[in-house]
């Protein structure tokens, strides 16, 4: 029988490289930085990584601001670093994911800098979205960019640019068939070099509709994208509906494109993770069809309250809807983008989730730090350097706070990330949640991670679907605990903040926290705590 391709329910783990280790001691995670740690990542029992970008870039948004998608900044090291890191990486069996950013490039990009000089009507403007301006010399149309602000920016000679992020971030015209041409080029540039897969940043976005058409609420629109922007749930659904740069059709041939050069890499199994943040949620099914890409991000669980009717919602939603295209859904529960998960739900309720999650069928990913049960760094103004946070005038702070370097050792800040000053301080409270501390702690978040992994691998991946056995829709205490079976396992998440019974059959496996009493041949399941059973 032929084995299930490598990402099919792999668990991945998310590095954000400035983040992660400093190798030469200039306050800055580097892709040799990583290189030394990938026993640790191992030892985690993951079986990819995915890096967040390390590209050429003036680095105005983490490198989601690309000028040179083909080499390697040299803030992060060069491209015989990156070599060695897939070449380590595959050494220990560990799959390498790679993020590619396809719907802008920095502006510091050749291709941008040319249309710069070239001016109106040249073929190097036509690379992007430049227009002249209204004839009363307003903005081409009114869309605000995701980043606050217009989404357009004016060059010497009058015309406009599109930017639907930072304006050093401009968007590349994807009717343009020289676009897709280098980024074909680019795919095949890190399939060459040892990738294993990529991450589509916006894979939503790169095909755009009626640029020059004003959108009736830019402001409704703008709130509704921005998940810290509180709305009627209605309202908002409404809204994301009208969204003139999303999810359009043009976006699903490309992939289409891209799967077949994934394809002719045969035995590599290359796989693409879409971040897609559509809607209606059916939509982002699509960009799972079995001709285009292998997996879409599902972002509910980044947002979801610690609620059983909400999480049991997300979790059916998310499996049913992917198997209407024979797809197995993905699981995240942080990102560099989103407030860590322990500082969203809380400590205790981010470890349960986690253990819930890791027992469901598919892919999951964990965002470096998130095994550490990290809290957001609390930040000064004065630290943040997120693009967000200078676009909206400091009245949105930004995503710095998920992105503080890890600690790894030692008793005192920065914990052994950097010899020098780290580029977001680290707070001395980190003290007890260091890699070296928890490894020498059988309670930590860590540990619970690295076991859970590993009984994940043992007993589930593979174990086909779940069949629910608490909900809001099954069993009796649906509103205090949340519960299901696969293969062999039983999985209770006890979401209230006291301790209740249950049915589950078998022996403990693993408890999130606290500890699992048995009473009147019953399991009592600690408080905001998940426990498996092997029956
Ligand atoms: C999504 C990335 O995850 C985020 O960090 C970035 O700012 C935007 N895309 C723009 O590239």
């Amino acid at each position: 029988m032929k084995s299930a391709p490598w990402w099919k329910e792999a668990t991945i783990y998310q590095i954000y490289p400035r983040s992660f280790f400093d190798s030469n001691g200039d306050g800055e995670g580097d892709l040799p930085g990583v290189t030394s740690q990938l026993d640790y990542v191992k030892n985690l029992g993951v079986d990819a990584i995915w890096l967040s970008p390390f590209y050429t870039s003036p680095n105005k948004d983490g490198g989601y601001d690309v000028a040179n998608p083909r080499d390697v900044d040299p803030r992060f090291g060069n491209l015989d670093d990156a070599k060695e890191l897939i070449a380590q990486a595959h050494k220990r069996n560990l799959r390498v994911i790679a993020d590619i950013v396809p719907n802008h490039f920095s502006d510091q990009h050749e291709w941008f800098q040319a249309a710069l000089k070239a001016g109106r009507g040249s073929k190097e403007r036509e690379r992007f979205h430049f227009y002249d301006a209204n004839p009363d010399g307003t903005t081409p149309n009114n869309w605000i960019s995701l980043f606050g602000g217009p989404s357009w920016t004016q060059v010497a000679d009058g015309q406009f640019y599109l930017h639907l992020f930072d304006s050093s971030q401009p968007d590349l015209n994807w009717e343009n068939p020289e676009v897709n041409a280098d980024f074909e080029k680019t795919l095949r540039f890190w399939i060459d070099l040892g990738v294993d897969g990529f991450r589509i940043d916006v894979a939503h976005g790169l095909v755009k509709e009626d640029v020059l058409t004003n959108h009736p609420d830019p402001q409704g629109l703008s709130d509704a994208l921005r998940l810290d922007v509180a709305m009627d749930s209605e309202v908002r659904n409404a809204l994301l509906l009208t969204v003139p740069y999303f999810d359009r059709q043009g976006v699903h041939e490309i992939y289409r494109k891209w799967r077949k050069l994934f394809d002719s890499y045969g035995q590599r199994e290359i796989m693409a993770v879409a971040e897609a943040w559509v809607h209606p949620p059916v939509n982002a099914t699509r960009y799972v069809r079995a001709d285009e890409l292998h997996q879409v991000f599902n972002f509910d669980l980044l947002t979801a309250e610690f609620d059983s009717n909400v999480l049991f919602d997300v979790v059916e939603r998310s499996i049913s809807l992917n198997a209407t295209v024979n797809a197995l859904p993905t699981w995240a529960l942080s990102n560099h983008d989103s407030p860590r998960v322990a500082s969203r739900i809380g400590e205790e309720q981010a470890r349960a989730l986690a253990l819930f999650v890791f027992g469901l069928p598919g892919s999951t990913y964990i965002f470096a730090g998130q095994e550490l049960g990290l809290p957001d760094g609390q930040l000064q103004d004065s630290d943040r350097q997120d693009p967000t946070f200078f676009r909206t005038n400091g009245q949105i702070k930004g995503r710095d706070g998920a992105r503080v370097p890890l600690p790894w050792s030692g008793d005192t800040t920065p914990f052994g990330f950097s010899t020098g000053k780290p580029w977001l301080p680290i707070s001395q409270s980190w003290k007890d949640l260091t890699v070296e501390s928890e490894l020498a702690n059988p309670k930590s978040s860590l540990h619970l991670y690295r076991n859970a992994l590993e009984l994940r691998k043992e007993f589930l991946v593979g174990a086909g679907g779940i069949t629910w056995l608490e909900s809001s829709q099954h069993g009796h205490k649906g509103d205090s605990l949340l519960s299901y079976s696969r293969g062999a396992i039983t999985v209770v998440m006890n979401l209230s903040d006291s301790a209740v019974e249950c049915d589950a059959d078998g022996r403990l496996l693993i408890v999130s926290g606290g500890t699992v009493d048995a009473r009147d041949g019953k399991k009592v399941i600690p408080a905001r705590s998940t426990a498996w059973f092997l029956a």
